[in-house]
């Protein structure tokens, strides 16, 4: 089963290229930047993780990313992490990035974006890997800074399919974004959004993704079992949704496996990713393997969650037909 899984064409499609951050590249670029740690190895460094929830998860997250500063940074970072997809045969792969995380520090948005995009350019060209950029806003920041974010990509459109929204959720529904969202789509960005794991208002919030905001797919999105009429909704529209059962189980009291289960079996179009794989200790593959031991998929079930990612894509017809 393990061959079987690594030999799987794979895609991607929840993947925070911040949480690709391993940590001997995290003390590599603190070494570079003239930046003091507080870790003097790779092994301290991971020693130092300890997070149960969003919150918790999110601080050890933001302080991590701080050692990025420069264009060959966000170009190393993403390299990184491309590489590692390649070995474990992804093919394809939509890829978050935070600006806000980053500008908020005072790294202009150019900056990351060049490296990230460098990267991908080179990455398709020698590893054979094709990857897009989504660009995540962060919720727990107002709304206008999420409008000043959006209108500073502009320059950047060709560089970017669409955009998300991550980060704490408590408190933070998707209207808030509304008017974001409502020029991202005049602008011709794809929308998704983040509606993680048992939080609050988690049935809300994905009714306001899908019917308020009026998304292509939802991140995570397990909650919607709670509401069968959404789940109608999402089947009718053949809308995906983005699951990262490793994660899950370090947010939450469990993989949700058995949310995944019932998802697959309604038809709907599930997706296994790695979300945050530097933190939570897994890439793709060890995600699949993973929700394959909880639920013992067949080798079919774990080739139709490949399909169903490579259907969701953001890529034009023609070029999802090649993959499927
Ligand atoms: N949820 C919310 N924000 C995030 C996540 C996540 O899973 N990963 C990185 N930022
Ligand atoms: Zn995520």
């Amino acid at each position: 089963m393990k061959d079987f899984i690594a030999g799987l064409p794979k895609c991607e499609l929840h993947l925070h290229i911040e949480g690709t951050l391993e940590p001997a590249l995290k003390l590599e670029l603190a070494r570079r930047n003239g930046l003091e740690l507080p870790y003097a190895s790779a092994d301290e460094v991971r020693a130092a993780y300890a997070f149960d929830d969003l919150p918790s998860f999110l601080r050890i997250y933001y302080e991590g990313m701080q050692v990025l500063r420069t264009e060959p940074d966000f170009y190393d970072l993403a390299m990184a992490y491309l590489r590692k997809a390649a070995e474990q045969n992804v093919r394809y792969a939509e890829i978050f990035f935070d600006p806000q995380a980053h500008t908020s520090r005072g790294v202009p948005f150019g900056v990351v974006i060049s490296g990230l995009r460098r990267a991908l350019m080179d990455a398709e060209a020698r590893l054979g890997v094709r990857a897009q950029l989504i660009m995540c806003f962060l919720r727990d920041f107002q709304a206008e800074y999420a409008m000043a974010t959006l209108l500073e990509s502009l320059p950047y459109k060709e560089w970017i399919v669409g955009v998300g929204l991550d980060s704490d959720e408590k408190g933070n529904p998707p209207v808030k974004f509304a008017a974001v969202y409502e020029r991202a789509r005049q602008e011709g960005y794809l929308l998704t959004m983040h509606c993680d794991v048992d939080q609050d208002d988690s049935i809300e919030h994905i009714r306001q993704a899908v019917e308020d905001i009026g998304v292509n797919r939802v991140d995570h999105g397990i909650n919607i079992l709670e509401d069968q009429r959404l789940v109608e909704v999402v089947l009718e529209r053949g809308m995906g949704l983005t699951c990262c059962p490793i994660s899950n189980g370090y947010v939450t009291d469990s993989m949700k496996a058995e949310g995944i289960r019932k998802l697959m079996d309604l038809g709907v179009r599930v997706t296994i990713n790695s979300d945050d794989p530097a933190y939570f200790a897994g890439y793709v593959g060890e995600n699949l393997e993973a929700l394959q031991a909880s639920l013992q998929l067949a080798p079919e079930e774990l080739a139709q969650l490949e399909r169903n990612a490579f259907e969701i894509t953001w890529l034009p017809r023609h070029v999802k037909d090649s993959y499927l």
